[in-house]
């Protein structure tokens, strides 16, 4: 394994490693998006789109990439999104990112369906976390989950916005995923497939929902995601009900998956002190605008008065620095270390941070900037728009 994790050098390697190790309906989970995949696929092309312009002779001998988010430092530009049901990946789960996160000094997010405790997680590293909240129908369970997260010491509370509906996941349609991954008569033909994950599943601790099982049966039959989105989460949620949570939170809010300028504006006026662009890694409504080409018009907009945050598709270096030199003030990413994780539990998430820090201090030194606000829009050319 670790010969093969040593001969990952990308997004990529580590994705077919990961394909390789894990049973197809939880990769396909991780793997796919909403309907057509169309928002999904733009992500990353959407960075391929904008070409960097560097500037030489710049005396470049160290870089610093530490930046400041709703007033944590982090000693690299892009963190740890929060990701769902990290324990069917691998068996260490969130331990194992929160862990190689802290090593890294960046910030990492909880899930809501998280499978290990968000206290846990706090007491085990001072870096930065995020709690990715959901709002639930039962308002009693959201104040809890609030309060929890208060009293642990979360650093950042994280409203994710756009899933008041589960997006329509075809792939996870066609192979019947659902948690706890049950074995159905497929599923059992997934385990004889790849013995390895299933005996590593199957030898360490049970498979829990630590934010949630306190207020929700979640153990008694198998729950797919799409019923708890829609079973469960207020579609109802509205301006109001998030006003009153950032006054009853009193502490850094931010809203994920927020994308029009109009929402970006409310979000700063009612108190919120971040904003994550982004389309759920294109797993939500497809067709709908890349965070990265939507990120100069809200900077515009808002950058003066709240942290403007982006993430999806984000697989190179250079990805994250032309987030920057756009505005964003930190970069999150999703698969590009859910797959290292699958492939390599801790070691892999690890070993992926290291080669996007490396790829980012190169691309530094040949863009020729020494801090992560010296880069701007003048390092940045739209081929055809000149
Ligand atoms: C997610 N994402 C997500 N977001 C969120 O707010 N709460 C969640 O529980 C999850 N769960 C989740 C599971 C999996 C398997 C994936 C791939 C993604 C979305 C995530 O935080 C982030 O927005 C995207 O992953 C970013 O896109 P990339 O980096 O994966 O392209
Ligand atoms: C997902 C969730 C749980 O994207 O947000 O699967």
């Amino acid at each position: 394994m670790f010969e093969r994790l040593s001969s990952c050098h990308n997004f990529h390697d580590f994705r077919r490693l990961a394909q390789a190790r894990l049973p197809g309906p939880i990769f396909n989970y991780i793997d796919g998006g909403a309907d057509d995949e169309v928002t999904y696929r733009k992500n990353t092309e959407s960075f391929e789109r904008v070409d960097l312009l560097p500037n030489v002779l710049r005396g470049v001998d160290s870089v610093n990439m530490s930046v400041t988010v709703m007033g944590c430092k982090l000693d690299m530009p892009f963190y740890c999104s929060p990701t769902a049901l990290q324990r069917l990946f691998h068996h260490k789960g969130e331990r194992a990112v929160a862990a190689a996160s802290a090593k890294f000094g960046t910030m990492f997010g909880v899930s809501s369906l998280g499978t290990v405790s968000l206290e846990e997680l706090r007491r085990a590293h001072d870096t930065p976390q995020v709690y990715q909240f959901y709002f639930h129908k039962d308002r009693g369970l959201n104040r809890a989950m609030m309060q929890r997260a208060k009293e642990a010491g979360v650093d950042i509370m994280m409203l994710t916005v756009d899933s008041i509906t589960g997006g329509n996941r075809e792939r996870d349609l066609r192979t019947g995923f659902s948690i706890p991954f049950r074995l159905t008569l497929g599923g059992m033909a997934q385990f004889a497939l790849k013995p390895m994950w299933g005996l590593n599943y199957v030898t360490h601790e049970p498979f829990r929902l630590p934010q949630l099982e306190e207020h929700v049966d979640m153990g008694r039959g198998a729950v797919s995601i799409g019923n708890y989105f829609t079973e469960m989460l207020d579609p109802s949620m509205n301006w109001k009900d998030v006003e009153e949570m950032v006054t009853l939170w009193d502490g850094q809010f931010c809203l994920k998956g927020v994308m029009s300028v109009d929402d970006a504006r409310r979000a700063a006026d009612i108190g919120c002190t971040g904003i994550v662009l982004s389309n759920h890694g294109g797993r939500q409504l497809d067709g709908s605008r890349t965070a990265f080409d939507q990120l100069g018009e809200i900077v515009d907009a808002v950058g003066d008065r709240i942290d403007v945050l982006m993430d999806g598709g984000v697989q190179r270096g250079t990805h994250v620095l032309k987030a920057l030199a756009m505005g964003a003030k930190a970069v999150g990413i999703g698969r590009a270390y859910l797959y290292p994780l699958a492939a390599a539990g801790q070691a892999g998430v690890e070993r992926a941070l290291t080669l996007m820090r490396t790829e980012i201090e190169r691309d530094m030194k040949l863009m020729g900037v020494r801090s992560v606000d010296e880069l701007s829009r003048d390092h940045l050319r739209w081929p055809g728009a000149d």
